[in-house]
C-alpha cells in the first residue's frame, strides 16, 4: 500500500470518531469513591516507569503463588517478555481453591438461562471445586492429557464454559476457547492450528428462543481438521440438559462422549492443582490480523492473571461481595479476562448470561439486574446502541442500582455514552472506557474511575503501568494535545502482553514490534515499543481517544474480523475470480462488511449466486461475518499496476467522496458501481 493510499484509509476507517469534538468531564460520585479500591493519585506514581518492572509486584501479590519469583522481568529473549520468572502458580487454584476456607457457600457463577422460565443456576465455590475437579479428572485420567497440551472448546454461553477452562487450568493444559457462534470450519481451522487432540463442546444451546444444535459443527470441524492432518481422536459433549441429549446429530461412537456419563466414574474425584511455571502458557486465543489465518495469540498463566486481577480490582472496581455482570461472550478476550479470571481470581460472583441481550424484549438485562442484585455491569457499544434503540426507556422500570460500568470494544459516540451514563447507570455509576486487545490480555487505556474524571468518547490515560506514546509512520513522536492522529504505541512491556503468536514468533515480530523497534537486536525492553494497530489521538490531558484500525481489519460488533478471511471465504465459490471486502457503517454494530465480487471470465451474476457467497462466508467463519450486501460488480478498480481499490469501493459504499479516481485503468467503472451501490 502507497502511504498515499494508506492515509485516506486511516482517514475512513477514522471518521467515526474523528469529528466528536473534546467532551465535558463527569465525575464520579462521593459514594463511589467512597467504597473505591484505589482512591489515592499516588498509583500513578508507584507505576511510573521509574518504578518499572517492579511495580508490578502489586498486582502479583494478589495472588497466592507456590513459589515466588525471582526475576520480575526477564527481557533476555525480547520482545518475547517472561513476567515473574521462577514463580509457580495455578489459575484454577487461584479462581478456586483458594476462596473456599472462607466462602465455599458463596455464589461464584449465577449462569443465566435464555429462556425466562427456566431457572437461574447459583454455582457456590463449593460447587464451582466440585465439577471442576471432577471434570479435570476426565481430562487427565478418560483422555490422558497433561501440561502443555491443547484443548480446543467450541463452548456456547454456559456455566460449562469456565468449569471446562478451570479444569484445564488445573492440569497446565492449554485451553483454546473458539467463540461458541464461529463455524465448524473456523473451529478446525483453530483445532488444526493448535494441534488439539480433544474438542469439548455442547449438544445445544438457546439463542433467541431457539434450542440450536450445536453439536453439528463438532461433526464438520472434526472432519474438516482431518483433511489436514490434524486427528482429534475424541469429542466431548456437555448437555445443556443434563441427562438428556439435546441434538439432532448423531453421536459418533468411540469418537463422541457425553461427559455427563463420564462424571459418574469420576464422583468425588479430586485433582491437584498442577504447580505451573509463571510463564507456562495458560490459554491461546485467536484473532483476526491484516493477512492469513487468525493467529493464536498465546497468554501466559502468571503474568496474565496478575493483570487481570489488579485491573479487575483496581479499574472494575471489584470487591468480593460484588454482583458483577460481564455481558461479553467468554469466546472472546474479554470474556477469559473479565468474566472467569479476574472476578474469579477476586472471589467475586460473575454472571454468565446464555443468550441475546435484547430477547425476549429489551428489558431482559435490567430484569436480570434487578433478580441477582448485579452492582456492575459491562458491555460493548454493540449492545448499548442496540438496547438504547429498541428500549430507551426500559432501564428506568426496574430497580437495580449499578455502581459501576464499563464499555469496550470499540469507540462510543458520546450520545450513546450519555445514554448509558443518564439511563442505564442512572446518574449513579462511574464509567470506564477500557481501550485493548485480545493481544494484551487486560486493559491498556482507561480511568481508574476513583480518581480520574469520565470523558465521552475517550478511553482515558494509560493504565497505571501502562505508559503510551503515539508515533507517526517514520516514528516522530505525535505530542498530545495538537489534535493530530497517529499509531498509537506502548512503551513498555507488561505482565498481561501475550507472550508470542503460537508457532509463529516471527509474525509476532513483524506484526507489532518491528515497525518502530529501534534495535532489532537489542534486549532492552526500550527498544521496543508494542504497536496495538489503532490510530489514536491524545489530548493535552492525556486522555487517548482511538480513532479505529490501522489495518484491514473490519471491527463488526466489538470484534475483529480480517478483510483477507472474508476474501478468501468468497473465494472457495468456484466462480468467484476476486473479493474484497469493506467495512461499512452500520448503526448498531459500528461496522459490517460489505462484500464486492467480480467473477471469472464468461459468468454473469445472479442471487442465488450473491446468497452462496453470503452463505460461503457464513459456512467458513460464522454469522458475525455475514456481508451486508454480495455486489457482484463487472470489474473492480484497479490501480495501472491491477491492485484493486479498496477506498474507493468503501467510500462508494458509505457514500462518500470518492476523490480522484482519474488515475485507476478503469476509471468508468466507478460509475457503473456507484450506480449499482446507491442507485445514482
Ligand atoms: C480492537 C481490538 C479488547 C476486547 C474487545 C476487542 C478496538 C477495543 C476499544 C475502545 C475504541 C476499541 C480497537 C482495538 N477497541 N476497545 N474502548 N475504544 N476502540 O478485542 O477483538 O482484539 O479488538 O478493538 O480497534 O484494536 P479485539
Amino acid at each position: 500500500m502507497s502511504s498515499k493510499e494508506k492515509e485516506v484509509t486511516e482517514t475512513s476507517e477514522a471518521e467515526i470518531a474523528v469529528h466528536w469534538g473534546e467532551e465535558q468531564l463527569i465525575h464520579p460520585s462521593t459514594q463511589f469513591i467512597a467504597q473505591a479500591n484505589v482512591t489515592d493519585p499516588a498509583v500513578y506514581e508507584r507505576f511510573s516507569l521509574d518504578n518499572f518492572p517492579n511495580c508490578f509486584k502489586e498486582y502479583a501479590d494478589l495472588l497466592s503463588w507456590y513459589e515466588y519469583w525471582h526475576t520480575t522481568l526477564d527481557t533476555s529473549d525480547a520482545p518475547c517478555w517472561k513476567w515473574f520468572v521462577g514463580g509457580k502458580i495455578n489459575a484454577s487454584y487461584n479462581c478456586i481453591d483458594r476462596h473456599l476456607a472462607k466462602n465455599k457457600n458463596k455464589t461464584a457463577i449465577h449462569f443465566v438461562p435464555e429462556p425466562e422460565n427456566e431457572k437461574v443456576e447459583h454455582i457456590t465455590f463449593q460447587e464451582l471445586y466440585v465439577r471442576v475437579n471432577e471434570f479435570a479428572a476426565i481430562l487427565r485420567d478418560f483422555c490422558g492429557l497433561k501440561a502443555g497440551d491443547r484443548v480446543t472448546l467450541h463452548l456456547p454461553m454456559v456455566a460449562e464454559l469456565p468449569i471446562s477452562m478451570l479444569a484445564c487450568a488445573r492440569l497446565g493444559i492449554i485451553h483454546s476457547q473458539v467463540f461458541g457462534g464461529f463455524s465448524g470450519k473456523a473451529c478446525a481451522d483453530r483445532i488444526v492450528d493448535s494441534g488439539s487432540s480433544v474438542l469439548i463442546t455442547m449438544d445445544s444451546y438457546y439463542r433467541s428462543g431457539q434450542l440450536l444444535d450445536h453439536k453439528e459443527k463438532a461433526d464438520t470441524a472434526v472432519a474438516d481438521a482431518a483433511k489436514e492432518d490434524q486427528k482429534v481422536d475424541k469429542v466431548l459433549i456437555w448437555q445443556r440438559y443434563p441427562g438428556k441429549y439435546s441434538a439432532q446429530t448423531p453421536l459418533v461412537a468411540g469418537r463422541d462422549f457425553v461427559i455427563n456419563d463420564l462424571l459418574k466414574k469420576h464422583y468425588g474425584a479430586r485433582v491437584d492443582p498442577v504447580k505451573m511455571p509463571a510463564e507456562a502458557p495458560l490459554f491461546l486465543m485467536y484473532t483476526s490480523g491484516t493477512t492469513g489465518k487468525p493467529k493464536g495469540c498465546q497468554h501466559s498463566t502468571g503474568g496474565y492473571l496478575a493483570y487481570v486481577t489488579g485491573t479487575s480490582k483496581y479499574v472494575q472496581d471489584i470487591h468480593p461481595e460484588d454482583v458483577y455482570w460481564c455481558m461479553a461472550d467468554i469466546g472472546w478476550i474479554t470474556g477469559h479476562s473479565y468474566i472467569v479470571y479476574g472476578p474469579l481470581a477476586l472471589g467475586a460472583s460473575t454472571v454468565v448470561y446464555e443468550g441475546v441481550p435484547n430477547y425476549p424484549d429489551p428489558g431482559r438485562p435490567w430484569r436480570i439486574a434487578q433478580d441477582l442484585g448485579v452492582n456492575i455491569f459491562h458491555t460493548a457499544p454493540t449492545a448499548i446502541r442496540a438496547l438504547r434503540k429498541t428500549g430507551p426507556d426500559e432501564p428506568q422500570k426496574y430497580n437495580y442500582h449499578f455502581k459501576h460500568m464499563t464499555t469496550v470494544g470499540e469507540p462510543i459516540e458520546p450520545e450513546v455514552w450519555k445514554w448509558y451514563y443518564h439511563s442505564v447507570g442512572k446518574g449513579e455509576a462511574a464509567i470506564v472506557d477500557t481501550w485493548w486487545q485480545t493481544e494484551n490480555g487486560g486493559f491498556l487505556c482507561s480511568t481508574v474511575p476513583a480518581i480520574k474524571p469520565m470523558k465521552p468518547g475517550s478511553a482515558g490515560p494509560g493504565m497505571p503501568g501502562i505508559h503510551p506514546i503515539v508515533f507517526d509512520e517514520e516514528g516522530n513522536v505525535v505530542p498530545p494535545g495538537t489534535g493530530k492522529a497517529g499509531n498509537i504505541c506502548i512503551q513498555n512491556p507488561w505482565p498481561g502482553s501475550f507472550q508470542t503468536i503460537w508457532r509463529d514468533r516471527e509474525r509476532y515480530v513483524r506484526e507489532y514490534y518491528e515497525h518502530y523497534c529501534k534495535d532489532p537486536k537489542s534486549k532492552r525492553w526500550q527498544d521496543w515499543p508494542y504497536k496495538a494497530g489503532d490510530a489514536a489521538v491524545v489530548a493535552a490531558d492525556g486522555y487517548v481517544r482511538i480513532l479505529g484500525r490501522i489495518d484491514d481489519v473490519i471491527n463488526v460488533s466489538g470484534h475483529r474480523l480480517g478483510t483477507k478471511e472474508i476474501e478468501s471465504a468468497a473465494l472457495t465459490v468456484p466462480e468467484v475470480a476476486e473479493a474484497a471486502v469493506v467495512p461499512v457503517k452500520h448503526e448498531l454494530k459500528g461496522k459490517e462488511p460489505d462484500l464486492y465480487i467480480a467473477l471469472k471470465p464468461g459468468l454473469t451474476g445472479s442471487d442465488d449466486l450473491a446468497k452462496r457467497i453470503q452463505d460461503a462466508v457464513v459456512k467458513e467463519i460464522g454469522s458475525i461475518a455475514r456481508p451486508r450486501k454480495v455486489w457482484i460488480v463487472s470489474d473492480m478498480p484497479k490501480t495501472r499496476s491491477g491492485k484493486i481499490m479498496r477506498r474507493v469501493l468503501s467510500a462508494i459504499s458509505n457514500n462518500t467522496a470518492v476523490g480522484d479516481v482519474m488515475t485507476l485503468a478503469n476509471p468508468d467503472i466507478v460509475t457503473e458501481i456507484t450506480k449499482m451501490v446507491q442507485g445514482k
